[in-house]
């Protein structure tokens, strides 16, 4: 059984997760739009590997005699100025996630839930890979810069960036 306190961390952690479904989503509707088919197929996967990740916690709250609660989210920018900026708001966003997965660890740790904290592991893991490909990602578009057959070459070959198996696998999703 879960604590009122755990529940609540981990239903803000199901809305974290559900808005990095939708901001994943417009990204690659954006990309789509701009004729970037690529960049728009890696980010719809990255999109419904978030939804995995939020409903992956709706579950384990509901089994832990919790509550999951869908939350209502507000809409993502539709718009972007560059591949380079969409991308940046990629890693900025991981970064954020990984910082808010650390301080439900240490919550755990403090309420001495080790279920939950073993629980949330995946993520930790996941978030470093999330991470790691995000920066990879970035370092590949400072190499192309203004380069317009380097951003063709990039747009093809991005879903093969990771081995081809999409955004934040750890092996066990
Ligand atoms: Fe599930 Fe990329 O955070």
């Amino acid at each position: 059984m879960i604590s009122p306190k755990i529940e609540k961390a981990l239903n803000q952690q199901v809305i974290l997760e559900a808005e990095s479904s939708q901001i994943y989503l417009a990204m690659a509707s954006w990309a789509e739009v701009e004729g970037l088919n690529g960049i728009a197929e890696f980010l719809y996967t990255h999109s419904d590997e978030e939804r995995v990740h939020m409903l992956k916690l709706l579950k384990f709250i509901n089994e832990r005699g919790g509550h999951g609660i869908v939350p209502t989210l507000k809409a993502p920018p539709h718009k972007y100025k560059g591949i380079r900026e969409l991308f940046q708001e990629v890693l900025d966003h991981e970064i954020h996630v990984s910082d808010e997965i650390n301080k439900m660890v240490d919550v755990c740790l403090k309420e001495k839930d080790y279920t939950t904290h073993n629980f949330l592991q995946w993520y930790v893991s996941e978030q470093i890979e999330e991470e790691a490909l995000a920066r990879k990602i970035m370092d590949k578009l400072k190499l192309i810069g203004d380069d317009r057959a380097g951003m063709y070459i990039f747009d093809r070959d991005i879903t093969s960036l990771d081995g081809g198996q999409g955004p934040g696998k750890n092996g066990n999703k």
